[in-house]
């Protein structure tokens, strides 16, 4: 969404619009928010369909090769407060869980979650870590979906193959940057 800093692109924020709107009720949970940026374009729309919406991010920088863009802004702006504060000018509602996002997942029962979208650390080990925890959570044809599939980001490609050979899944690539998991 226009104005709010961030790494997603409007035709990656298209495509997750369209991945929020199809899905009524159910939750939501958003892994690695920053500022709002990715969360603006689903917002409104999972408060509209009665989606319950979490976003997880512990605003305390990274594993990977953005953790001195991430300390320096960090160092200089309470970043959780501008995402509180982007979501509420927006109107829209969302349950914030600031904590790493492994913990987060386990306060989730399994197969609880319709969608989840990780966009946290990008390093090898958090992705095949996050990948572990959140497929866990999943419904049985619930979504795993996530940003940064690109050549600037080997570990986090490496994983992500990975772990759907592993499990008999189909990488499937969204615009640019966004990819999702397929049985
Ligand atoms: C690339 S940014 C997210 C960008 C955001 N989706 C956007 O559209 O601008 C990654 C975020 O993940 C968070 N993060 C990194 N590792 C994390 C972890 N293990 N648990 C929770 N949050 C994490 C960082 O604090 C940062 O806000």
């Amino acid at each position: 969404m226009r104005g709010i800093e961030g790494w997603f692109s409007e035709d990656e924020g298209r495509w997750y619009a369209r991945f929020a709107r199809a899905l009524r009720g159910g939750v939501f949970v958003e892994v690695g928010s920053w500022k709002g940026r990715s969360t603006s374009f689903i917002g409104r729309i999972c408060n509209a369909n009665g989606t319950r919406l979490v976003c997880v991010d512990h605003w305390s920088g990274s594993r990977d090769v953005l953790a001195p863009r991430y300390a320096s802004a960090l160092a200089v702006e309470d970043v959780e407060a501008a995402f509180r504060a982007n979501m509420s000018a927006l109107g829209i509602v969302v349950e914030v869980l600031a904590e790493p996002s492994t913990i987060a997942a386990a306060r989730f029962d399994t197969a609880s979650v319709d969608r989840v979208f990780l966009d946290g650390s990008h390093d090898g080990a958090s992705v095949a870590e996050d990948l572990r925890a959140w497929s866990a959570r999943l419904r049985p044809d619930g979504i795993l979906a996530g940003h940064d599939y690109s050549f600037r980001h080997p570990e986090l490609c490496a994983a992500v193959d990975a772990f759907a050979s592993e499990r008999g899944l189909v990488v499937r690539r969204g615009p640019r940057d966004i990819y999702w998991l397929e049985r």
